[in-house]
């Protein structure tokens, strides 16, 4: 990881970047991102870039949203899960599919698999999203709910792919799901030529470390963020342990809460628990992982300039403010937008947020909702039963009314320049 950017500085460029390009894991690198952009050619939506322009003035930046809930199976996961699927050996791929997942990758692979015409066994933990879980199935996948989170799916996935020689498409840390993902740091290369900064969720690692190997490779100085709950913050806090290498022994990843970092996103010594947050669960569960990946780790390592972490009523925010613009974004695809209103300092020159899922579940979907429809913000986090309407404040950065100040109400968000064309039908 590279020394985070204050308030005073410029933006930060890697020190360690050439030599680290050298170094980068075999096959994570641009030409297997490039070759990964073909095979997806045809397969994923090119999604489009929007402005969030009620932000410009809060921020003093151009930021742009890259639109990735509109991907097919609505979120990014598709790239990764399909272009490992799709450089699989033949004959692997015939005895079946299998992978764990909280609910997107489940909706990628299970595409995946559909597109080949194999048969994709998934296994998700028990509780997971129930619209992610009937999509899941509703696209031919076997659905095997399994105690014990993200982790204990990953076990059983692997049992059960060892068991019958089957293909197991891990969620992240593969080195063609990392390729497929990094497709998205080529698309924006192309959308919005001045970019300066990309803001992306961590679970894993995989669309951070993906987006920052393309980014480096052809842009260097951009900076690349990842963003976590509060409540979730293996990988901003493993990235804060002595370095290791993928080759090394396994990273020890104490399970941490990270507090909010400040808007200089100078890097914290790392606090005692936060009590409030004992025991309590993200409300993004897209990004509830406890380890992250030794692949994705290093190369993030390497690659990225910070993971900064956000409180769960930022992600309310985000997914309220998303809404009043007509986008409807689920918590993990939200974080990038959070971490901006959170923390302005963030933004520097033109910003990304990618948008990278929009799989909500109905609960949830429905709160914002009834949020996005009066002036205010939450101020707690409404999963834990104690929010009742007379409770909201208006959020930090948000504006009390962001779509009315957006100059470009009717469509909510416009194109960059030149963009008209590449909208999604
Ligand atoms: C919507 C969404 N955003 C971000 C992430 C994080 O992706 P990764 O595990 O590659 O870090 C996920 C993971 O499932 C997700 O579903």
């Amino acid at each position: 990881m590279t020394a985070p950017a204050t308030d005073d500085e410029p933006a930060s460029t890697p020190t360690s970047t050439a030599s680290a390009r050298r170094d980068l894991p075999a096959g994570v690198s641009l030409p297997a991102i490039e070759s990964a952009a073909r095979v997806l050619s045809g397969v994923v939506r090119r999604t489009r870039v929007v402005r969030a322009g009620g932000l410009d003035a809060g921020l003093g930046m151009p930021v742009w949203l890259k639109c990735e809930h509109e991907q097919h199976t609505g979120s990014f996961k598709l790239r990764g899960a399909y272009h490992r699927v799709a450089c699989a050996d033949p004959d692997e791929r015939a005895r079946g599919v299998v992978a764990a997942s909280a609910g997107n990758h489940a909706q990628g692979v299970a595409y995946a698999a559909a597109a080949f015409g194999v048969p994709a066994t998934i296994f998700v933990p028990a509780g997971a999203n129930p619209v992610k879980i009937a999509r899941t199935r509703g696209l031919g996948a076997r659905v095997e709910q399994v105690p014990g989170g993200v982790e204990a799916a990953l076990a059983a996935a692997a049992e059960f792919a060892a068991a019958g020689g089957r293909l197991l498409v891990h969620p992240f840390d593969d080195p063609a799901v990392i390729a497929g993902q990094g497709t998205i740091g080529l698309e924006l290369l192309d959308q919005v030529p001045d970019l300066r900064t990309v803001v992306v969720g961590v679970g894993g690692g995989g669309l951070l470390s993906g987006i920052a190997v393309a980014l480096r490779a052809r842009r260097p100085e951009v900076r690349v963020i990842g963003v976590q709950s509060v409540l979730s913050p293996a990988f901003a806090a493993a990235l804060r342990q002595p370095t290791s290498t993928v080759d090394g022994p396994a990273v020890d990843v104490p399970v941490l809460d990270v507090p909010v970092l400040g808007r200089s996103c100078r890097r914290p010594t790392l606090p005692r628990s936060p009590a409030s947050a004992m025991g309590r669960r993200t409300i993004a569960d897209g990004m509830a992982v406890r380890e992250p990946g030794r692949l994705t780790l290093a190369l993030a390592r390497s690659l990225v300039d910070d993971v900064v972490t956000v409180d769960e009523a930022a992600f309310w925010s985000a997914m309220v403010w998303l809404r009043r613009s007509g986008l409807v974004v689920e918590p993990a695809g939200a974080a990038p937008l959070a971490a901006l209103l959170r923390h302005g300092g963030l933004a520097r020159g033109s910003t990304v947020a990618v948008l990278s899922g929009g799989n909500i579940d109905p609960a949830v979907d429905a709160r914002v909702r009834a949020l996005a429809g009066s002036a205010q913000v939450p101020s707690a986090d409404p999963v834990e039963g104690d929010l009742v309407p007379g409770d909201l404040v208006s959020g930090d950065l948000v504006p009390s009314d962001p779509v009315s100040s957006d100059p470009v109400r009717t469509t909510g968000v416009a194109s960059p320049p030149g963009m008209a064309g590449s909208r999604c039908p």
